[in-house]
């Protein structure tokens, strides 16, 4: 009776997270027209994260620019912020309705996807510490060097065609810079106006004199192949936009607002400015974290509650007399067990979406794989707890008249949950600190928050210092609240 109480209270917090939690998940579910656009908000003056009044927003010129879009259409904007390189995977799937990222239109995409007409001419430099900009002077010199570039861009084919060149791509643009700043990295190939505004932030690294060929590139939207009707829209509206030089506009308010300018600062103030602090750093952006926490708990309650069920019956099947049963619960588990996590969650999100059309929310992606995953953990555990509870017990049951089914449900079953409830909370613990990678696909837990504090401070560590020790706060307090269930458990078996 005990372990049924305890397993009641387990599913009744499970429920008040969720209750607490959920409106805040569905609040995106509106009905009426939209268009959502997928981008990179690491690419600041283009799209950045910036705290504003104390309250989280992707900000930058082209989501100006996919505002009028959207306004002109009279359709709601809901904006994705995705890594850069699985923009057109998003795309390509249906995810996402168009891009506006800074993507320059090669004839490699254009073989994936149609891009609208150019609405901005960007440029490359190359950036390097700042001692280091009188070695560097022209294309020549970067020979061998290590080179930093954003996975997937552009940039990547840049820094390829130097010779002998080891590159070194990541997924954020403030990582690049870290790199740098580490000596992980000489050189970075970077897009003029980005690198502009990470300058004034990072003191320590400077643009250098490098003339890069063809160095002047163009920047478009993408939408589906063949969606003509959407690219006419869009060409629409940036025709007005270009027509009155508001691109122009847009990027020069957007490159101000991130350096701060446009809170009368000047370049020098900026430049200047002392670091904030850890505790200060923590201060500013506690929402942040408060929102990250709150969705690593769901993602982790859910996670655990979903692969609880499911768990269960798969170690039932496993333990069935019927072969073609227990043959499919083994491969269930094996398969499950034996290939990353990660892999799992792409799969579901992008792979499934494209294969079968259907197209969950990155939270449900991040639920489904957490579930599935912890599931396949859990069904072993369960099997070893049914496997462990003593023969004599089925046996007198059964001696009893009591049949297979209800032997399992009354006597078997609570005996095995009793003895491997530590084991079950154990993958609590541990799904909370593995559900960081959802971040992957833009769920904005905790890990995904500090990136985000990241790439908005310039503060490469501090932030991630912060998000580990939240973590551990939690998996700390929550293996103590095992411990005292655990304790209380065994003296119930005292008694
Ligand atoms: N223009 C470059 C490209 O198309 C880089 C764009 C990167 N955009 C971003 N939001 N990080 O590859």
């Amino acid at each position: 009776m005990k372990v049924c109480k305890s397993l009641f209270a387990l599913c009744f917090s499970v429920l008040i997270v969720f209750l607490v939690v959920a409106p805040m998940a569905s609040a995106a579910q509106d009905t009426g027209k939209k268009i959502v656009v997928g981008l990179s908000a690491d690419f600041a003056p283009y799209e950045f994260r910036k705290n504003i009044n104390g309250k989280d927003e992707i900000v930058g010129s082209d989501i100006e620019i996919a505002k009028r879009v959207a306004a002109d259409m009279g359709a709601e904007l809901q904006i994705q912020d995705i890594a850069f390189d699985s923009l057109l995977p998003a795309l390509d799937s249906g995810r996402i309705d168009m891009i506006i990222s800074g993507m320059t239109p090669t004839d490699e995409r254009r073989q994936n996807v149609d891009f609208s007409d150019t609405y901005y001419i960007s440029r490359q430099v190359i950036v390097t510490r700042a001692e280091d900009t009188t070695k560097f002077k022209t294309m020549e010199s970067l020979k061998g060097a290590a080179i930093g570039v954003q996975r997937g861009s552009i940039q990547q084919d840049i820094a390829k065609g130097i010779e002998g060149a080891k590159l070194s791509p990541v997924d954020k643009v403030s990582d690049i810079m870290l790199q740098l700043e580490s000596n992980r990295v000489d050189a970075a190939v970077m897009e003029g106006p980005v690198a502009d505004g990470q300058v004034l932030n990072h003191p320590d690294l400077a643009i250098t004199d490098i003339q890069i060929p063809d160095s002047d590139t163009p920047m478009a939207i993408a939408v589906q192949k063949g969606n003509t009707e959407l690219l006419g829209q869009i060409n629409k509206t940036l025709a007005t936009l270009k027509a009155n030089n508001e691109v122009d506009k847009f990027v020069n308010d957007a490159f101000k607002l991130n350096s701060g300018e446009s809170t009368g600062e000047t370049a020098e103030q900026i430049k200047d400015k002392p670091k904030p602090n850890i505790f200060q750093i923590f201060w500013d952006y506690r929402n942040y974290y408060w929102q990250g926490i709150q969705y690593t708990l769901f993602l982790s309650a859910m996670g655990v509650l979903f692969g609880f069920i499911i768990g269960l019956i798969v170690s039932l099947l496993r333990l069935s007399q019927i072969s073609v049963f227990r043959w499919l619960a083994m491969t269930y588990i094996e398969i499950l067990r034996g290939t990353p996590m990660l892999v799992q969650l792409l799969i579901i999100h992008y792979g499934i979406a494209q294969a079968f059309n259907i197209n969950f929310t990155v939270l449900e992606s991040g639920i489904i794989t957490l579930s599935i995953n912890s599931s396949a953990y859990l069904a072993e555990i369960f099997r070893a707890g049914i496997q462990g509870v003593d023969r004599g017990q089925t046996e007198a049951a059964r001696s009893l008249g009591m049949s297979y089914g209800a032997t399992m449900r009354h006597i078997i079953i609570p005996q095995a949950i009793k003895s491997v409830l530590p084991a079950i909370g154990n993958e609590f613990v541990v799904i909370i600190k593995e559900s960081s990678i959802v971040s992957f696909i833009g769920v904005a837990d905790l890990m995904f928050q500090a990136q985000a504090v990241r790439s908005i401070t310039y503060s490469a560590l501090s932030p991630l210092i912060i998000a580990a020790a939240i973590y551990f706060v939690m998996t700390f307090i929550l293996s103590k609240l095992l411990g005292i269930v655990e304790r209380r458990l065994s003296a119930s078996d005292q008694r």
